[in-house]
């Protein structure tokens, strides 16, 4: 097991994230409750974005001990471990069990490999058989508030439908074109995207695809609903 590593694709999720939490500050009410997170990797895109928001708290959690063990060390190098901390386990275990007040806003750059079974690349990545089982699970957690990286070829109409059906609004979201990399570049992966595309149920270009990192919303303090823009954004017709 390794540490997932993707560089363009953690900056373009830390940045997304520290501009959706700057532009809804007081509706989100982060500076109060704090935030959960779902897949900590190494730390350093949140660690950027915890170094920027004073005021921000993350209750990191992921299931890949080497993650935890870099996460933590960049985490202590950055001098924010009062206010960033990782958890090894699944979030979905471990995430509510710790008492305390609710916390409304979980943010994650989830899983979102699509293939046909979990024996790929880095296991841990694995999204399913479509490649959105974690951001379904999450759109279902019960969460006010969900900011998560969308990709095109993930099946992105069917999260968008489920989390309307689960009450949800996209607010706003920042798009980027991303080069597939050692992960989705795998053979056995490029095939299930391709499958995907035939589908109708995923985009991807020949070298890369799109990655939308994403607010979804349930609070009514929050306007607004640019669902068919972010598909779009996806290259999805809608
Ligand atoms: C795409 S990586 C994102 C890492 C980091 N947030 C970033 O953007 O650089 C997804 C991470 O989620 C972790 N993960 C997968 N399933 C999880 C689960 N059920 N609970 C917690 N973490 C999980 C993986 O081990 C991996 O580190």
């Amino acid at each position: 097991m390794s540490c997932f590593s993707s560089a363009d694709e953690s900056a373009h999720y830390g940045f997304s994230v520290c501009m959706l939490l700057e532009q809804y500050r007081s509706q989100l009410n982060w500076e109060t409750d704090g935030v959960v997170e779902l897949g900590t990797g190494d730390a350093t895109a949140i660690g950027e974005v915890v170094n920027a928001l004073p005021a921000l708290r993350v209750r990191g959690f992921d299931i890949s001990a080497p993650s935890v063990e870099t996460a933590r060390a960049n985490i202590a190098a950055r001098g924010i471990a009062d206010r960033y901390t990782v958890e090894l386990g699944d979030f979905f275990d471990q995430a509510d069990s710790a008492g305390g007040p609710p916390v409304s806003t979980v943010i994650s750059n989830p899983p979102y490999i699509p293939a046909p079974d979990r024996d790929i690349l880095m296991p841990e990545l694995w999204g399913g058989v479509h490649g959105n089982d974690l951001v379904l699970q999450l759109l279902k957690a019960g969460y006010d508030n969900v900011i998560a990286a969308v990709a095109s070829y993930s099946d992105p109409e069917a999260t968008v439908r489920t989390a309307e059906d689960h009450g949800y609004r996209v607010a706003n979201f920042l798009a980027m074109g991303l080069d597939f990399g050692p992960y989705s570049n795998e053979p056995k992966v490029r095939r299930q995207i391709e499958r995907i595309c035939a589908q109708g149920r995923g985009w991807a270009g020949t070298d890369g695809y799109m990655v939308a990192v994403a607010l979804f919303t349930r609070n009514p303090d929050v306007p607004g609903d640019r669902a068919d823009q972010l598909l779009r954004s996806l290259q999805i017709r809608v």
